[in-house]
């Protein structure tokens, strides 16, 4: 039997809370099949940790996680920690650290889920947002000079390497052609003179080893009108980093809300372990109510699943969530319900048991 070790960093606000049923959605799918089980083991990195110990993690924190398989992570963040800090030495470090330079988020309207938008048909929407993810505009790197004098001048770099900025463009041509769908990049070459000429010219240069995939290119500022006036012209979307935050969360207010918005921080090459996050943060406002939807929380595990080449059940939990979204009964608030973060989850184990069960029904 396959044991895959899984690194769990709960994390702030309701990260816990939505996490805790990915993991009871997860632990039900390899009770059902028996040729492959989940060793969790749980860090309580955060902010909490913070606040008793000065840090965000172990000072080994990068080498203790390096040898699991993945690491599922509910959100970090919280007030009384400066964003700044809490983000740069936890959640960001490990994107950087473990270069899991793809960041997945599928921008996709799943069957009776509401859409912000009047009048979309559900596959209006359905694109794959392919975000640079440990460079760019996150490099990191600044400085401020004069502080608190009238020259005071503050700045922050953005880096695109050649190595960044084509394995990324690369990995979205891949996806593209293996999936028969249209690329588009996004960029802002018009104002950004240096980075985003550059983005241009290797999206062009690496579209010539791929004459059959039909590409696309928009400005920033038009992409994010266009996502919301005309959604169906984005397939496969490959952008910087910043880019790619902004867009996807309003791939989420288009696509049923980012209660139902799922990531995943992919190291292609797998020589470190990859990161699946929801797209949400740590949502203070609600956080300890039950008011937390888990569902992205659950979407990004299937996305694990399919990371490790069970994506016959990453399908069965994307289809369990329609099922929930279609049948309207057990809902979190935000997608119009009533129900508590905990009875999504225990919903989520009987949806995804009764369809793997029937599976292995009509199979024999
Ligand atoms: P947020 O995503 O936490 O919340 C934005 C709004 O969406 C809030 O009104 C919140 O209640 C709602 N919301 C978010 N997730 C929800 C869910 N699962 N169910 C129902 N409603 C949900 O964004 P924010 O308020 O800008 O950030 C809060 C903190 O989280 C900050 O510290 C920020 O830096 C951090 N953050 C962390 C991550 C991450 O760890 N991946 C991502 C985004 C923000
Ligand atoms: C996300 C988040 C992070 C990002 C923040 C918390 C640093 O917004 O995962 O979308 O900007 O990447
Ligand atoms: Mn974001």
């Amino acid at each position: 039997m396959k044991t895959y070790k899984i690194a769990v960093i709960p994390g702030d606000g309701i990260g816990p809370e939505v996490i805790n049923e990915g993991i009871k959605v997860l632990n039900k799918i390899s009770e059902l099949d028996t040729n492959f089980k989940f060793d969790f083991t749980y860090f309580p990195w955060g902010c909490e940790f913070y606040t008793k110990f000065g840090k965000m993690m172990d000072d080994d924190g990068i080498d203790q996680l390096k040898e699991f398989d993945a690491i599922y992570l509910g959100a970090v963040g919280f007030p009384g920690v400066p964003d700044h800090i809490s983000l740069w030495e936890l959640l960001l470090i490990i994107r950087k650290s473990f270069d899991q330079y793809v960041n997945l988020r599928p921008v996709k309207l799943l069957r009776g889920a509401h859409s912000n938008l009047a009048d979309v048909k559900i596959d209006d929407i359905d694109m794959l947002f392919i975000r640079e993810n440990t460079e760019g505009e996150y490099s990191g790197a600044g400085d401020w000079l004069f502080k608190g004098q009238d020259n005071e001048v503050v700045l922050q770099n953005s880096v695109f390497s050649r190595k960044g900025t084509e394995r990324i463009i690369r990995y979205a041509f891949e996806v593209a052609k293996k999936e028969g769908k249209t690329l588009t990049s996004i960029s802002k070459a018009n104002a950004l003179n240096y980075s985003m000429v550059f983005w241009d010219e290797v999206f062009e240069e690496v579209s010539m080893d791929y004459p059959d995939v039909k590409t696309a290119s928009y400005l920033v500022d038009a992409a994010a009108m266009l996502m919301i006036t005309d959604p169906k012209r984005f397939e496969v979307v490959v952008t910087s980093n910043l880019f790619g935050d902004i867009l996807t969360d309003v791939g989420a207010a288009i696509a049923g809300g980012i209660g139902l918005a799922a990531g995943a921080n992919i190291n292609p090459e797998r020589k470190y372990p990859s990161m699946f996050e929801p797209v949400h943060g740590s949502a203070p406002d609600i956080a300890g109510k039950g008011l937390s939807n888990p569902l992205a929380a659950i979407w990004s595990a299937s996305q694990m699943l399919d990371f490790f080449g069970y994506e016959e059940y990453g399908k069965v939990i994307v289809s369990g969530i329609e099922e929930l979204l279609i049948k309207k009964e057990v809902l979190t608030p935000d997608m119009g319900g009533s129900a508590i973060t905990s009875e999504v989850g225990d919903k989520m184990v009987e949806v995804v048991t009764s369809r793997i069960q029937k599976k292995f029904l009509y199979s024999e």
